[in-house]
């Protein structure tokens, strides 16, 4: 009987109660398919920094390395957001995790549901066909490049570094994950001005050579976040570098009209860590009012990298069946509105 040693991350604000329904959720889903998954928690974020004083501790980070999938609630709390120059940050306990675990690419799917048209900000018939992956670069450039002050602290700068190999390794899965999928690249850059994206689009058209199947093309990253509200339904798979994917993918994800439907994934080398994007909603938090379904949707993103196919196909059509229904937390204004605890119940009930 296979068996998965999984490190849950809860973090932050409704991280805990989501990640409790997404554990519901892969229960039953042991249950069923005959596997076993063992969850060992560990602190991370502000939890953390209150702990121990520090955003990531040790014991947290070996557990990672040595668990086959880390599942992350959220993390950041506001008596942080209101003071940017504290010394010890939730968000550097993230940064650390995808650099020390070498996650250099952040998946994030955005697609349109029919039922929750309505809930979009764009009108339904733009939202119509709305099925796009953006793929993030996650341990490069402006994120991890030298930063300082200079001249008595009047100056300062962040630099935006990349190397042949960094690109490389994500376009190449740029690549993979368009060919999966309808067969369409987008590399999203600054070529007009910044010389690190003209050193993206080389080595893209150099790897175009050999992926000649796929449909590949290329767009300033201020066209693109315009091509993001206008006509979204153009996009398959976007591919670009650690700031215009933050940036892109937060815009993108309102798109499906709630923050609380999507799901992601950071994957690397070795394990890969599981996360819905949204935040940590601390003013929602202990409520029972988040909703589950982007970190039941992550634990599905999880199964499908640790090549449980059949498994992850079977949570997404629980979710489907039960949005569906007309069934939610408040934020899908559902004609059923249920709290986070009932809205997992019907979706294990679903499985
Ligand atoms: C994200 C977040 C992080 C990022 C923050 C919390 C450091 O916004 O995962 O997109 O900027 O990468
Ligand atoms: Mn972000």
């Amino acid at each position: 009987m296979p068996n998965f040693n999984i490190a849950v991350l809860d973090g932050d604000g409704i991280g805990p109660e989501v990640i409790a329904e997404a554990i519901k959720v892969l229960d039953v889903v042991a249950d069923k398919f005959g596997h076993t998954f063992a969850y060992t928690k560990a602190p991370v974020g502000a939890v953390a920094i209150d702990q121990t004083g520090d955003p990531l501790p040790e014991y947290t980070l070996s557990l990672c390395k040595k668990s086959d999938a880390l599942l992350f609630g959220a993390i950041g709390h506001p008596r942080f957001d209101n003071d940017p120059s504290a010394k010890v940050r939730p968000e550097q306990g993230l940064l650390r995790l995808r650099k020390e675990l070498g996650l250099f690419a952040n998946l994030r799917p955005v697609a349109s549901y029919d039922e929750l048209a309505d809930l979009s900000p764009l009108r339904p018939e733009r939202m119509k066909g709305v099925d796009m992956l953006i793929v993030r670069e996650l341990t490069g450039g402006i994120y991890f490049g030298e930063k300082g002050r200079k001249d008595n602290g009047n100056t300062a700068f962040d630099t935006c570094t990349y190397t042949r190999m960094e690109i490389e390794r994500i376009v190449k899965m740029g690549f993979v994950e368009a060919r999966a999928r309808r067969g369409k690249l987008t590399l999203v850059d600054k070529a007009n001005v910044m010389e690190s994206s003209r050193l993206w689009r080389e080595i893209t058209r150099e790897l175009a050579q050999e992926n000649e199947d796929v449909e590949l093309n290329f767009m300033f990253v201020d066209n693109a976040a315009m091509q993001l509200i206008l006509n979204p339904a153009q996009f398959d798979v976007i591919v670009t570098s650690n700031m215009f994917g933050d940036i892109l993918s937060d815009a993108s994800s309102v798109l499906a009209g709630s923050l609380g439907l999507l799901p992601s994934s950071s994957i690397g080398s070795t394990v890969g860590m599981f996360e819905p994007i949204h935040g940590s909603w601390p003013e929602g938090a202990g409520q029972d009012r988040a909703n589950p379904v982007a970190a039941i949707l992550s634990a599905a993103m999880m199964l499908d990298h640790l090549e449980l196919r059949e498994e992850a196909s079977a949570i997404r059509g629980a979710v489907n069946k039960v949005l569906g229904q007309g069934v939610g937390t408040e934020d899908l204004r559902p004609t059923t509105k249920v709290g986070t605890r009932e809205f997992g119940d019907r979706i294990a009930a679903a499985l």
